[in-house]
Parts: C-alpha cells; structure tokens; sequence
C-alpha cells in the first residue's frame, strides 16, 4: 500500500496530473485514523481497523467512533450490555472470542447494522435471549462455537436473511426448534456438531433452500430419519459420524441433491432398503465403524452413482448374506476401504470377507455342484444370495435330482409364488426339454459367432444376456445346464477376478456394447 501511495506520489512529482489527486487522497486517508481520537494504549491500529488482542481487558476501550474492524479477542471481558457497543456504526467486523462473557443482553447489539462477521467463540455463553441478533440485519458469518449454550430461543436467528455461515459446534444444545432458521434463506454452512442433539423434529431445518453442508458429528442422536431434512434441496454434504445411531430410515418420498454422507462411528445395525433411493446423486458414503452385519441386496442396487465407500469396522456376517455385497465390491469401480473382516461364522472371523468368500466358497451353490451351480446365481443376483424369496433354482434342485436326465432349470421372476413354479416345472417333459437343448446350443453358436468371436468369457456374457432376455418373456425352461457346461469346461476363471465374474454376472464383458439387434435372435 505504502509502495504504491509513494509511487502516485513520485508520478505527481513528474507533473503527471491523475498521481495529484491519487496522492492527496492517499497521504489523506493514511492521516484518518490519527484524526480520529487516537489508538488505544497497548492496542494496535492498522487505518480504521483495532485489535486489542490479549491484554487481559475486563472493559471495552472507549472512544472508539468510526472504527471499522474491532478484535478484542483473547482479553477478560464477561459480559455485554445493551448498548455496548453503540458509537460503533461503522463496524463491520467484530471478534469477541476467548473471552470469559457468560451473559449477552438482548440490545447488546444495537446499532451494529453494519457488521457482517461476528465471533463470540470459546466463551461462557449459556443463552442468548430471543431477537439478539436482529439489530444485524447485514450479518454474513455467526461463530459461536465452544460456549454453554443449552438451548436456543426460537427467535434467536430471526432476520438474518444474509448469514451464509453459521458455528455452533461444541455447545450443549439439546434440542432444535422447529423454524428456528425460517429466515435464514442464504444459510449454506450450518455447525451443530460436538453437542447434545437426541433427536431432530421434522421442521428443524425449514427454510435452508441454500443450505449446502450441514454437520452434526458429534451427537447423541439414536435414529436417523431423511425426512428430517426435508426440503434441503442444496444440501450436498450431510455429517452424522460419531452419533449413536442404530436405524437409518425415510419415511419421505423425495429425491435430493446430497453427494456425501457420513454415518461412521454410529451403532448402525439396520439400513432401510428404500433409503439410499432418495439420494440417487450420493457419490462419497462413510459406514464404517457400525455394527452392520450385511447390506440389503436392495440398498446395493440403489448405490449406483458411488465414487468412494467405507464399510470397514463393522460386524459382517460371513454367511451366505455376504454373496450380494461381495459381488458388488469387487464390480465396484470406486474407491473403498480394504479393510472388511468376517466377525461370523467362527471358522470366517477375522478374516478379510473377499477372501472368505473364495477361502470357503462361500458363493457357490452347494446344493448340486455338478450341474448348474455356477449358472444359478447369475438368473437372479439379488434374491437369491439373500437365501430368501422365492429363489426358483436353488428351490428347485431336490427336483432336478429326481429327473437327472433333463437338469432342468426353472426360471421364475422371484415374485411369482411357488406353486407357479412347479407347475411349470411339470410340463417340462424329456422331449420339451431335448428340443430346447437343441435350440440353445443352435442359439448360443449363432450368437458367438455373430457377436463375439473373440474370446469364450465374452461368450458366457453374451449367453448370461441371452438367457435374461428370455426369462423377461416368460418362455422361461432351458437345458442349459448341460450345453452350457460344454462350454465351461474350458473356462478357467483366473484367480480372484475370474471367480467374481461367475458369482456377479458384471463381468468386464458386456454385450450391451454391441448393437442389440445383434444380440438377440
Ligand atoms: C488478568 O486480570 C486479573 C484481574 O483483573 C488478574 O487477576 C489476572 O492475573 C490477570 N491475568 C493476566 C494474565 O494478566
Ligand atoms: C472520549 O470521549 C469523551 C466524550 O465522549 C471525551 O470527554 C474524552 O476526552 C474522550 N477521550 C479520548 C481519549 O478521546
Ligand atoms: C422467544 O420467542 C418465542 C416465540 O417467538 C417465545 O415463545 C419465547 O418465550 C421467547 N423467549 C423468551 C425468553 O422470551
Ligand atoms: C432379481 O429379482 C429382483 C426382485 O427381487 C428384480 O427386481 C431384479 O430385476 C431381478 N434381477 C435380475 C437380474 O433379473
């Protein structure tokens, strides 16, 4: 600043007319503070900006008119009265923190209309009475992080219509009323973190249309509810770790615009299914360190727009629950944490659950291991490593054995009840079954041929898809148990890849490339 008021001033020396003017103003301006009442003993004064930084001051200096900036951070002050700061209208920033204030009176603010940032941060504050705030209409940034605050008067924030940023991080609030932040329409940072949150009331957060990033780390809230957070339709960041969550739940039918969400730390055991459908835009998700024992095959249909994941510390289930979410990482394309360890079944615990799921074979089906098996969970993904609904193929098998010759499959969409399915089964005769034999192995030599010379995994792929589009019109009962295997003989999955793209059916190869038409029959 000083170089350039020094060069204007050279220029006007050189008979240059515009540095005149430029440098009256500037040796002007550098003269104001002087004019105006002199810098308090002991503080420095930089123009019209004052810090009275660390001086141990119990009082406010006096005779402060037309400053523009006040800190008085660091000093002893305890309490503000209604009028302290009048004579200061000029003010734009003020910073009261560390300070011992444990009481703010409700006009303490008066005539600050100008300010835009205000810190009372690492006070003593319990209260702040109702309206405190609302002589600052013009308020953009609000600390009042590391007080006592308890609790908050439902009138506290009203008429901040510009405050952008807000702390509250490490209070003692219990509690959010309902539209405490109606007027809060510009409000894009919200800190409720490190406090003493149970539970949200539905309308907590009504009127935060800008709201982008909203933590509340650090709480003793039990149950996690989406519909919570209704109409945050910029929230793009949602921090819940370190709370004591057990459920996460949404009882609202809404879409948002959230991409990370951090629920680590927490008691998690259960995930509604539906849940992660109203945050079709999530990309960064944190569950680790719950107590999740798998992952509803429904909620890893719903993670589709996930860049990067944790699930490690938690209690996972090494089961046969574990199929579903086990094919899903190893197709995931994203980031996640290696760190994923069994804690059931005994012989599993501790170890990593990607490489139990091949130590054990825990995704092949047992049930007949000379036939379909590796085929079997390709029909239906989801259901059927779930061991529940109605998973038709591994349902069926005691049958296939009592008809060795035909190894047929029954393929039924999984809502469809049993009964349905054996009957269907039951018309399958030898003769039915030989003629189809024939059109599928017809099938599957046209279709490589036509569609993927190339390599014969390419050619599994191609017949998966086949097969799928099939079961879609209900012409359902193939013979490929057999032709297929003929196949397969010569397929040696590769190490861990290779066995992922038998259980998961998302092998690298994917028809879907190809023009369609050139797929189908
Ligand atoms: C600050 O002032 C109080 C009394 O007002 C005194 O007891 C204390 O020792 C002072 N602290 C420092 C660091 O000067
Ligand atoms: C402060 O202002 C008062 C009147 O408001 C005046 O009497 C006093 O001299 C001023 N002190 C300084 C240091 O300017
Ligand atoms: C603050 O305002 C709300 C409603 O506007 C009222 O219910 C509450 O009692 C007020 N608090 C105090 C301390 O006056
Ligand atoms: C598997 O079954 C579910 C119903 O539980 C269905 O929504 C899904 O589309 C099926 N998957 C395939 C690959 O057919």
């Amino acid at each position: 600043m000083d170089f350039l008021l020094i060069g204007l001033c050279l220029n006007w020396l050189l008979r240059k007319p515009p540095g005149l003017i430029l440098c009256t103003l500037g040796i002007f301006s550098k003269m104001l503070p002087a004019v105006n009442s002199g810098c308090p003993q002991l503080c420095r004064c930089e123009g019209r900006l004052l810090y009275c930084e660390s001086l141990n001051l119990t009082e406010m200096p006096r005779n402060l008119s037309g400053m523009m900036g006040l800190s008085l951070r660091y000093n002893s002050l305890s309490e503000l009265h209604d009028g302290q700061f009048t004579g200061l209208m000029q003010l734009t920033w003020l910073y009261l923190d560390h300070n011992h204030i444990c009481s703010v009176e409700g006009n303490a603010f008066q005539k600050l209309r100008r300010v835009k940032e205000l810190t009372l941060s690492s006070n003593k504050i319990t209260q702040l009475p109702n309206n405190t705030f609302r002589p600052m209409p013009n308020l953009r940034s609000v600390d009042l992080s590391y007080n006592n605050l308890q609790s908050l008067e439902p009138d506290l924030f009203h008429g901040l219509r510009k405050l952008t940023t807000l702390h509250m991080r490490s209070n003692a609030i219990k509690f959010v009323p309902v539209r405490i932040f109606q007027d809060c329409r510009s409000l894009k940072f919200l800190d409720i973190g490190y406090n003493q949150l149970k539970s949200l009331a539905r309308n907590s957060f009504a009127g935060l249309f800008k709201l982008t990033e909203l933590h509340l780390e650090h709480n003793d809230l039990v149950k996690v509810n989406l519909a919570h957070f209704p109409r945050l339709i910029s929230l793009h960041s949602l921090c819940l770790r370190r709370n004591k969550v057990t459920i996460v739940v949404n009882t609202l039918d809404w879409i948002w615009q959230l991409e990370k969400l951090d629920l680590s730390g927490n008691e998690i055991e259960y995930i509604e299914p539906h849940v992660f459908e109203s945050v079709p835009h999530l990309k960064s998700l944190q569950l680790d360190s719950n107590r999740l024992t798998y992952i509803d095959s429904r909620i890893l249909d719903s993670w589709k727009s996930l860049t990067s994941i944790s699930l490690s510390a938690n209690t996972w289930d090494c089961g046969r629950n574990v199929c579903a979410l086990a094919s899903w990482l190893s197709s995931f394309k994203g980031r996640y944490d290696s760190n994923l360890l069994c804690a059931t079944p005994e012989y599993a615990q501790g170890e990593d659950v990607l490489d139990a799921v091949y130590a054990f074979h825990l995704c092949e089906d047992t049930v007949d291991p000379t036939s379909v098996n590796t085929l079997s969970p390709m029909i239906n993904n989801s259901d059927q490593m779930f061991g529940y609904g109605s998973a038709a193929a591994t349902a069926y098998a005691p049958e296939a054995d009592e008809e060795p010759t035909t190894y047929a499959i029954t393929v039924t969409l999984p809502g469809e009840g049993a009964e349905n399915a054996v009957q269907i089964h039951k018309v399958v005769t030898g003769t039915m079954a030989l003629i189809f034999s024939f059109l599928i192995v017809v099938l599957v030599l046209y279709v490589s041929w036509k569609c993927f010379p190339a390599s014969i995994r390419q050619l599994r792929q191609c017949f998966v898809t086949q097969r799928r589009k099939q079961k879609q019109k209900q012409t359902m009962h193939q013979m490929a148990a057999m032709s297929a295997q003929e196949y397969y003989v010569d397929y040696k999955p590769n190490h861990i890849e290779g066995a992922l793209v038998i259980i998961n059916e998302y092998g690298s190869c994917s028809c879907h490339q190809q023009p369609a038409r050139e797929c189908e029959v």
